[in-house]
């Protein structure tokens, strides 16, 4: 999939590997978008066709300002084309897509600002160290030299890559590459970050501080759209979330409501005693008549209650194994 964009591509040298090319070349638009919207990203109807492949197939959907979006959808599914879309590398086929007000394929420097991309592989920037890569980009968005120095530090600091400054990029591990991306693509401070598969590569102590990270920044007001396919750790980040399937919306809205779905839920407890047993409950309320019957009928010592409605099961339901 595509590479990162630089801001103001016309301002800056070609990368180490000339990747900064996108498909879309930056427009001389002066005026700076609305960035008062309440919808951080609206899709409409967009389409992408390779061939007689629809990528993306009339996808439309709307990402509130602050929210934590999860796309998920199986291999394929059109989450990278997508992403791709919004951050300017890839011209759709029809529809739009707008970023607080600006249409990336555009309007691509006014995007390129308020947006930080992390795709879900990262370019080879041969001869560069982890400090100098991320010196490059923070020139290309023209942070002055006198901060860039305290930038790239804090940041390494942030991704928890301050031992690897001097490492040049090619010898840092996978996931290190990934923690190095997400630090490019926070150079600038964006207002919306699109994190392609952030989560891939890494351990699990740096996926729960990621998790932890990408609430932190959640926090500070910045809406993040994010695609996985480690759906348990969507659930308990994603606000809302939308599930697509060979190019096409399959469900999309809060994550509550998208994992409450519909039907039957199994229910696993586990009791003091060591015993598992599983039940089925058909609602909420259901649920809780059963929890109070083990113990308050039954008189037995519930140690863990745990339904399986979930992004799982929904994705599961939603989603029929369709590949194109
Ligand atoms: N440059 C391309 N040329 C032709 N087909 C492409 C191109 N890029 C993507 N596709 C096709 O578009 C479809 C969607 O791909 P995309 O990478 O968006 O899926 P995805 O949801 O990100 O999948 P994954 O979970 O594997 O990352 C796939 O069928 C893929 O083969
Ligand atoms: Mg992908």
């Amino acid at each position: 999939m595509a590479d990162q964009p630089i801001p103001d591509a016309e301002s800056v040298e070609p990368t180490p590997d000339g990747a900064t090319t996108g498909e879309v070349q930056a427009s001389r638009t002066k005026e700076p978008p609305a960035a008062h919207t309440e919808i951080a990203v609206d899709i409409a109807n967009l389409t992408k066709v390779y061939g007689d492949l629809n990528a993306v197939d009339d996808l439309t959907l709307q990402v509130p300002r602050g929210s934590i979006y999860g796309l998920i959808g199986p291999n394929g599914a059109g989450k990278s084309t997508t992403f791709a879309v919004l951050a300017t590398m890839l011209k759709p086929t029809s529809g739009t897509a707008k970023v607080f007000g600006a249409d990336p394929s555009k309007d691509a420097k006014a995007v390129r600002r308020m947006m930080g991309y992390m795709p879900d592989v990262l370019g080879l920037y041969d001869g560069l160290d982890a400090a100098s890569y991320l010196d490059f980009f923070a020139s290309g968005y023209r942070i002055p030299r006198r901060k860039r120095k305290e930038l790239t530090g804090s940041l390494l600091e942030l991704v928890d890559l301050d031992g690897k400054a001097k490492t040049q990029v090619s010898q840092l591990s996978r996931g290190m590459k990934q923690r190095l991306s997400l630090a490019r693509a926070l150079i600038h401070d964006p207002e919306l970050l699109i994190l392609d598969e952030p989560a891939s590569g890494l351990d699990p102590r740096a996926r729960i501080e990621l998790r932890d990270l990408i609430r932190q920044l959640a926090g500070m007001g910045k809406t993040i759209l994010v695609s996985s396919h480690i759906l348990s750790e969507l659930q308990d980040l994603c606000t809302d979330v939308a599930i697509l399937e060979a190019g096409k919306l399959r469900a999309n809205g809060p994550t509550e409501t998208i994992s409450a779905g519909s039907g039957e839920r199994v229910v696993t407890v586990i009791f003091a005693d060591g015993a598992r047993e599983t039940f089925t409950a058909a609602s909420d309320d259901e649920q809780v008549e059963l929890l109070r019957r083990l113990i308050v009928d039954d008189g037995r010592a519930v140690l863990s209650f745990r339904s399986d409605a979930g992004l799982e099961r929904a994705f599961m339901t939603m989603t029929e194994g369709i590949v194109q």
